[in-house]
């Protein structure tokens, strides 16, 4: 089933997905300028995207050539749909080809920065200065079009570098507006959806609030529905918005593994509990994930056993909720789990990411999954989770690996260790709030090392463990690069753990980036 229903009636601008590497950062540029977008497929019919209204339509690029055997193309009537269509990149060239133009491979391949001429004045580059740097990638380019392009804009290599259709609505350009390098490419897709599309930009986060809970109460009716929390953002805004569509239906599940920061349950009764009212039950399983690690090493036993256990806990708790019986499932899957897991662009059911603690639950209980976040991506789910009242503490979180302080406890796991590395993890986030850091690293946690080595205190010789801190930035945590946390503050850092937590006596910092090291240690 396309993604049809005009959309709940909101503004939308679907985008044809070829394969680019950035076609999800189109989605995302046009969402931040206030209209609803997704990746739909690049075969999708004239008819299924007229049946959700598009305002717009987007081709994105793609890694393919246009006149090779296999390139995907996209239905020709969808330009005659009467709505303005953006071809970028392949987009633009695939248009040329369906029309009967020509498209080659140029003697010089484009990639990187190339200054843009913008020839005749026009809607799409209102606002935007004659001169403006671009950023190209393309081995292809148009060559002869003329019959049915007026050329817009060019570069010192690209003479067709943005054009407009002489009788459709519409535009295209060789160069990729969605990404930073094209310091105006926002103006440009700006102008796109409200100069040509005529959009609105009525995307907000509070509609979306009102929207998502509306359509979960249709689609849940009388059920009870069952959502585990770990803590993190994502279950904490889903189970947020399931609260406010569902109230009373919705019952919370909270294990507490003994492999959790200090604070973390606490945190979780008060918000959910205490604040938002929420059926939350929590589960100690402390004795028995323990049990399970005992003399447990291998960093990938030790995920199997959490998640096992996990299920296990789980599993029980959902057939013993008191005068309820869960049919649905919650899960904070986010759209780019949609799209990566291949279901996103036929717009067909759930791609599910089985989280790494709740693994084959939905199949294995019968469950009918509810995914409410399942079209935002994760600072749009941030920013759900502050209209709905979450507190900053939540929404701004820090990612927690589902088999928690387990993966940073390497070695052996047992409570002693558990909470020597929970001293520790807590200074260094004290700290790290302090000097204002937290919001802009992406993940900074405390590992506890097996290795111990000699030092002095006082008079004594001590033989030690050792932590080490990691403080990483990223966008996606598939690259990241070591957070240059300033010297005075590693010091202060260093200083209050050795001094307030016993069986420390040495403090090292991460400075590995990834690849070819990963966030965690284990
Ligand atoms: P790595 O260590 O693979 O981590 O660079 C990338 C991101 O994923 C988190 N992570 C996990 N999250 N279960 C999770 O829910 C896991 O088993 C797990 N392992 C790593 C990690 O904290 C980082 O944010």
């Amino acid at each position: 089933m396309p993604p049809t229903a005009s959309q709940n009636g909101r503004e939308v601008v679907p985008i044809l997905d070829f394969g680019g590497q950035t076609a999800q950062l189109i989605a995302r540029r046009v969402r931040d300028v206030g209209v609803f977008s997704l990746l739909v497929r690049p075969d999708i019919s004239a008819r299924d995207l007229r049946a959700m209204n598009p305002k717009g339509i987007i081709l994105s690029g793609g890694p393919k050539s246009v006149y090779e055997p296999g390139a995907p193309h996209c239905d020709p009537a969808i330009f005659d749909l009467g709505v303005p269509v953006l071809g970028i990149c392949y987009g633009l060239q695939l248009a040329a080809h369906l029309w009967g133009g020509k498209v080659a491979a140029h003697s010089r391949r484009e990639f990187g920065r190339a200054q843009l001429h913008v020839e005749s004045p026009n809607e799409l580059f209102q606002g935007i200065p004659d001169r403006t740097t671009v950023w190209m990638s393309h081995g292809d380019q148009i060559t002869d079009a003329a019959s049915f392009f007026s050329p817009l804009a060019s570069t010192p290599t690209c003479e067709l570098a943005a054009v407009k259709a002489r009788t459709r609505p519409f535009y295209g350009v060789q160069f990729h507006p969605e990404v930073t390098h094209t310091p105006h490419g926002i103006d440009l897709l700006r102008n796109f959806v409200f100069e040509i599309c005529k959009c609105e930009g009525s995307w907000k986060m509070s509609d979306f609030a009102e929207r998502a809970a509306a359509q979960v109460r249709e689609s849940v009716g009388d059920a009870h529905v069952i959502c585990g929390l770990s803590g993190g953002v994502d279950s904490a805004v889903t189970a947020a918005l399931l609260q406010k569509a569902i109230g009373r239906q919705l019952h919370c599940v909270f294990v507490d593994t003994g492999l959790l920061r200090k604070g973390e349950r606490t945190l979780v009764e008060t918000t959910f509990r205490d604040h938002f009212k929420i059926d939350l039950h929590v589960v100690d399983a402390e004795k028995d994930f323990l049990a399970d690690l005992a003399g447990v090493t291998d960093p990938q036993q030790k995920r199997l056993k959490i998640g096992h256990r996990f299920i296990e806990v789980f599993k029980h708790k959902a057939k013993s909720i008191p005068g309820a019986t869960p049919t649905c499932l919650a899960q904070g899957t986010l759209y780019p789990d949609v799209i990566e897991s291949g279901h996103g662009h036929s717009g067909q059911s759930a791609g599910i990411k089985l989280h790494h603690n709740v693994g084959g639950l939905p199949a294995e209980l019968g469950f009918t999954l509810v995914e409410p976040l399942r079209e935002l991506f994760k600072d749009e789910v941030r920013k759900l989770g502050a209209v709905l009242g979450l507190p900053d503490q939540i929404v701004w979180r820090h990612p927690f690996p589902g088999p928690g302080l387990a993966v940073r406890v390497l070695g052996e796991v047992t409570k002693p260790k558990l909470d020597v590395l929970r001293q520790a993890d807590e200074i260094l986030l004290e700290e790290i709030v302090a000097a204002n850091l937290y919001r802009s690293t992406s993940q900074v946690f405390a590992v506890l090392l097996p290795v111990q080595s000699v030092g002095v205190m006082g008079d004594g010789r001590t033989y030690e463990s050792t932590i080490a801190l990691r403080a990483v930035e990223t966008e996606d945590f598939m690259t990241a690069d070591w957070a240059k946390i300033p010297y005075d503050i590693l010091g202060r850092i260093s200083n209050r753990i050795i001094n307030e937590v016993r069986g420390v006596n040495r403090v090292v910092y991460d400075i590995s980036s990834k690849p070819p090291a990963t966030i965690e240690w284990e």
